[in-house]
Formats: C-alpha cells, sequence, structure tokens
C-alpha cells in the first residue's frame, strides 16, 4: 500500500496554515479559502485559510504570469482556490496577522479557482473590532460559520479530547463498546425522543437518554469494563449548557466501589485537561451533599471562591423581628454570607442582591454593612441590637442574609453568592476548582407534588446502611452516587447500582413503578439481574462541557459542529419539519392538528 500522508494530497502538498521557515525555498502547492485580500498598487497579498491556519500569498509582477495577477485581482472572500509557489522571507514579519505566519510568505506562480463563492451572508475573516454576526444568524449560516478560524480550533480541541478519553480508556482495560440508538424507552428524570415503528404500527422505540441500562446488562454480561463516547438524547428544555443531543464519555465497570470509579473519572479527567495544556493535581477534594449545600448552598459549588454561608439563628435574640425570630426552630434557621471589605456595596447593589435572593425563591433580604464603628443597613431593626453589638467587623464589611427552611435559603444564598462574586469583582484563588460530591440523597421532594422522586436514576444503590429506612423514611436515605464537579459546572455523576433483583423491585415500587409496570417496561433488566450480576458501578461525563470549559466558549454551541437552538432547532438544516400525510401513512400516524 501506498504510503498516506497526514497533509499532502494529489493536489496540494501540504496543508497553508502550516507552511513556515523550514518550508523556505520550496515550491508548495496549496489548496484553500481566500480569507482577505488586499490590492496594493500592482501587488496583491492573499490571505489563504484551511483548517492549518492561514499564510499570506504573495503576488507581483516581477514573479506571477499576468493572468494570474488578472485572475487573483477579482478573487472574492471565501473563493476555493489551487496555488503553487516559492516559500520566501516576508519582507516585512513584524506585522501582526493573528494567525499567520509572520515569518514566511508564498510567492505564488499558478493559482486556479476551484470553487467560486457567492458574497458571504456573515463574514468569516472580520475586521479589527467587528462583532460576530448575531448568533442564529451564525447557526442558520452555520457552513460559513465554522469555517472561523476560533470554532475550528475548538472541533479540532474535541477531536483531542475524544481521542485522548479513548486512549485513556482503553489503557486502563476499558472496552468500547455501541449500544442501540433505537431503544425502549428509560426513565431519567427527563424526556424521551420517540420514533415510531413502520413495521409495528402504533409501536415506538425512544432514543437514548443515554446508555444505563446496556452499560449494566454488559457488566452482568461479563465485559468487566466498558465505556463508550455515547450521544445521548433528552427532549428537555434548553440553556446555553444544555443540548438536545449531547455526548457523554460513559463508562462502566464491574467488582468496584465508589472509590474506584472516582479513581477511573479522575484518571480521564486529569489527561483531558492536560491535553488542553492545563496540568490538575489529582486526587479532586471530596465533599458531601449536606457539606456542600451548607457552605454553598448548591450541589455543585464554585470553589475558586470563598464567601461560603454560615448559620447565624444562634445569634438572634428577642430584640429580633418576628420573622427572624423564629430562626432555630422547626427547620427555619438565618444563614447568612459575609463579605469582609466591600465597601463599595451601594444600596442599589442591595437592591440587585435583594432582587437575586427573590429569584432564588426567598421573600427577601436582610442586608447590614460595618460603616465606621457601627453596622447599618435595612437590616439593622430587623437583626435588633443584641445581633449587631455581638458582631464583629471592620468598616465596609458586610452581612447578607435569608431566614427560611433550608429547601428556601439554600438556592436563595447560592444566587446572592454568585451575584456577590460577579459585583466584587473577586479574584479566583485557583483556576482549577475540582471537587468531589458524594453522599447524595437517595430521594428528594417532588416540588409539585410533594411525592418521593429520585434524585438521579433508580439505578442507582442506596446506602447499605440506609436500605432499612427506604419504606419508613425515605427522606433520610443516602445514595452511592457522586458528582464531579469544576469551577461551578456538574462535569458527570455517577453512582453503584443496584444489582439484587429484590431491592431494584423494591425501589421501583417506592418512586410508583408497580409490579405490572415493573414488568412491561424492565423485565429484561430484572430477569438479567437474576442470572448472576457482578457489583458494579460507573459514571458518565458531559462531554461537550468539557471541551466548552477547555476552549474557553461561552456555550455548548460553540463546540457542537451542527448544534441546536435553545428553542431545539436546526436552524442550518431546518429541523424539525413537518411531514406528509402519505409518510405519517406509512407509520400509520395521524396529527392531530389544533383546531382554528
Ligand atoms: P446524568 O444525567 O447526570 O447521568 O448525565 C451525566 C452528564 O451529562 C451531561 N449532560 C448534558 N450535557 C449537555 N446537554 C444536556 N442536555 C445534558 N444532560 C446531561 C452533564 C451530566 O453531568 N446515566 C447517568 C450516568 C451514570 O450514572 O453512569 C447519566 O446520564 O455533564
Amino acid at each position: 500500500m501506498a504510503t498516506i500522508s497526514a497533509a499532502q494530497t494529489t493536489l496540494r502538498t501540504h496543508r497553508a496554515g502550516s507552511i513556515s521557515r523550514e518550508h523556505l525555498g520550496q515550491v508548495v502547492r496549496l489548496g484553500g479559502w481566500v480569507h482577505r485580500r488586499r490590492d496594493l498598487g500592482g501587488l496583491i497579498f492573499i490571505d489563504l485559510r484551511d483548517r492549518a491556519g492561514l499564510v499570506q500569498l504573495s503576488l507581483s509582477p516581477d514573479w506571477t504570469p499576468p493572468a494570474v495577477m488578472e485572475r487573483a485581482g477579482g478573487l472574492g472572500a471565501e473563493t476555493v482556490v489551487l496555488v503553487a509557489g516559492r516559500v520566501e522571507l516576508r519582507p516585512n514579519p513584524a506585522r501582526d496577522e493573528g494567525m499567520i505566519s509572520r515569518e514566511v510568505e508564498v510567492y505564488v506562480t499558478e493559482l486556479n479557482v476551484v470553487g467560486p463563492a457567492g458574497t458571504p451572508a456573515i463574514s468569516v475573516a472580520r475586521k479589527e473590532n467587528e462583532e460576530l454576526a448575531a448568533e442564529e444568524l451564525r447557526l442558520k449560516h452555520r457552513v460559513l460559520d465554522l469555517r472561523r478560524p476560533e470554532l475550528q480550533r475548538n472541533l479540532i480541541l474535541r477531536h483531542r479530547l475524544a481521542q485522548r478519553a479513548r486512549q485513556v480508556l482503553s489503557h486502563l482495560g476499558f472496552l468500547e463498546i455501541e449500544t442501540p440508538i433505537l431503544t425502549k424507552p428509560t426513565p431519567e428524570g427527563a424526556r424521551d425522543y420517540l420514533v415510531p415503528s413502520r413495521v409495528h404500527p402504533g409501536e415506538f422505540y425512544a432514543l437514548p437518554q443515554s446508555p444505563q441500562i446496556y452499560k449494566q446488562l454488559l457488566m452482568v454480561a461479563g465485559y468487566d469494563r466498558y465505556f463508550q463516547i455515547a450521544r445521548c438524547f433528552r427532549d428537555e428544555d434548553l440553556r446555553a449548557d444544555r443540548q438536545p443531543e449531547f455526548t457523554q464519555i460513559d463508562i462502566e465497570s464491574s467488582f468496584v466501589t465508589q472509590d474506584d470509579v472516582m479513581g477511573y473519572v479522575e484518571a480521564i479527567l486529569t489527561s483531558l485537561w492536560q491535553e488542553a495544556g492545563e496540568p490538575v493535581p489529582e486526587p479532586f477534594p471530596r465533599f458531601t451533599y449536606r457539606d456542600v449545600m451548607e457552605r454553598y448552598g448548591i450541589d455543585k459549588p464554585d470553589r475558586r471562591y470563598g464567601l461560603e454561608i454560615a448559620d447565624f439563628s444562634g445569634a438572634l435574640s428577642d430584640d429580633a423581628a418576628p420573622f427572624l425570630r423564629v430562626a432555630g426552630q422547626g427547620g427555619i434557621r438565618f444563614r447568612a454570607i459575609r463579605a469582609n471589605g466591600a465597601a463599595e456595596l451601594s444600596r442599589k447593589d442591595f437592591d440587585q442582591l435583594t432582587q437575586a435572593a427573590k429569584d432564588g425563591g426567598a421573600g427577601g433580604l436582610v442586608w447590614l454593612k460595618r460603616g465606621g464603628s457601627e453596622w447599618e443597613g435595612q437590616g439593622l431593626k430587623a437583626v435588633g441590637g443584641h445581633f449587631a453589638a455581638a458582631l464583629a467587623g471592620n468598616e465596609g464589611d458586610v452581612l447578607v442574609g435569608v431566614v427560611g427552611p433550608d429547601p428556601v435559603t439554600s438556592p436563595a444564598l447560592h444566587l446572592v453568592r454568585t451575584a456577590l462574586i460577579k459585583r466584587l469583582g473577586l479574584t479566583p484563588t485557583t483556576r482549577h476548582a475540582f471537587l468531589w460530591v458524594v453522599d447524595f440523597p437517595l430521594f428528594e421532594p417532588d416540588p409539585a407534588t410533594g411525592e418521593h422522586i429520585f434524585v438521579h436514576h433508580p439505578f442507582t444503590a442506596p446506602h447499605p446502611d440506609d436500605v432499612p429506612f427506604l419504606e419508613t423514611d425515605p427522606g433520610r436515605c443516602r445514595a452511592i452516587h457522586y458528582d464531579a464537579v469544576y469551577n461551578g459546572t456538574e462535569l458527570g455523576s455517577g453512582s453503584i447500582r443496584i444489582t439484587d433483583p429484590a431491592l431494584q423491585q423494591l425501589i421501583f415500587k417506592l418512586i410508583g413503578i408497580g409490579p405490572e409496570e415493573q414488568r412491561r417496561r424492565f423485565a429484561f433488566l430484572l430477569d438479567a439481574l437474576a442470572t448472576g450480576a457482578p457489583p458494579m458501578g460507573g459514571f458518565a461525563v458531559g462531554f461537550d462541557r468539557v471541551v466548552m470549559l477547555l476552549a474557553g466558549a461561552p456555550s455548548l454551541r460553540d463546540v457542537v459542529a451542527f448544534p441546536k437552538t435553545t428553542a431545539a432547532r436546526a436552524l442550518f438544516e431546518g429541523a424539525p419539519t413537518p411531514v406528509e400525510q402519505k409518510d405519517l401513512d406509512v407509520l400509520n400516524l395521524t396529527i392531530r392538528r389544533p383546531t382554528p
């Protein structure tokens, strides 16, 4: 077999962006897109772009044939050309051109247009200070947008990270195994995308929300360590860090404990950070769910900053206002954040912090600020003189607090903390704050119905010490479930799984799935567990989120080639679309049209 080069083809010798000093004096053939063209009185300069970057083409009557000069003079942006020429030193190498080689250029002797281009709807090469086109327009013209060097860098990084994950996992003995895309619905707390079956009218497949059950079945089948860079589909409300289809680095392994799985995940994550040039130490610190909720009010805290929450209920006395005096009783607490040296906070800032607390579900915010030797502020009367007298502080110190049950104060104070960090412009104490959150509760109350619902998915093993309380006091049961958190983002989550079919049936029952429904939906899993199941656990890293963070991109859409909008539309290709009745007939489906 002929040797295949990583760049050279029959039509070109190199990638344009790879031309450097080492090619000086060589005649090269390049193919790429016209990024920019400048005509300077008889000389023409073209920045030629491909996925490796840019190179300057230099055309002059001294070395370029007249026909080529003429052709080049009419070239529009984004035209695809094939060129040939000699690599020479740039006479004026100091001009800063961003990605372009500042040292060398190509003296063009041949140039042919192979891909004419109309006027681009959005500019790929932006002028200095030119803003990006509106996102909707960019998504609509995604092919042009994808030519932007920033997006090309992001997708190249994505490729490298995926390869690195594969390498690390293969090295650790994980087998890459594909699981079906046409599956049976699985409950993961989000909605399924359904696919009608043509051959079985009225029946549906579901696209997988994750390969969860399949990876457990692979463990029961004896594959021991599985991984997959798996596409998952969830029909849920979208945000900047959510897409309806996304990718997980999904792993599962047998004969393991939580510590083993956490070790594998640390190995993956540290390798990915290293691949992106950001070495990070392991092991990551561990916190219990209860601890992070107490100190940060959220299960994915940003630990690059201080400003922890503390309980001030005990410091209130009889002179506090009635709404605060109840703190310390019946699960009501007065929890607050101290920010020292925050003299710059104005009344308007406190109004904004109050709004943050309200957005988090609190009735309001109690705030105090130290002016000179006394505490002042809107909350002074409410907390009462005893509290203020006992509270030490220096000029400019601030205390912001919320009273209520923890499910109210935690989210409110999380938002207040986030707003404070932003307003005070705090410098992070570290660039990379990884942590583990462990000992999650197994159940949480459904805000709508108050019923117990699963925090993770119903295959998560309860803590063995808590199994006796499953039926009598589900609220106190912990799960062997662990999340990896980075700078305030949940990177992934996992758990040890239930392998005892009887316990699995009990859990199903507790979340309202009766015996008949269990057989209908999960017989394949329950029966498989009864064939001999090893202890097992796993994890899924949200791969898009990792790439987004490592690329420094603001949205998942910047690290996915063809993303959906927050309204779950693909603007470029135009999906979803209505389907003609004749196509629905094949599937035996009728659409119920809303009555006009
Ligand atoms: P979970 O549902 O927590 O766990 O998902 C794991 C990680 O996947 C990422 N993620 C998303 N990324 C982009 N868009 C989305 N819509 C989206 N939803 C989730 C997050 C999340 O932490 N089967 C279990 C894992 C296991 O138990 O092994 C699961 O899917 O980063």
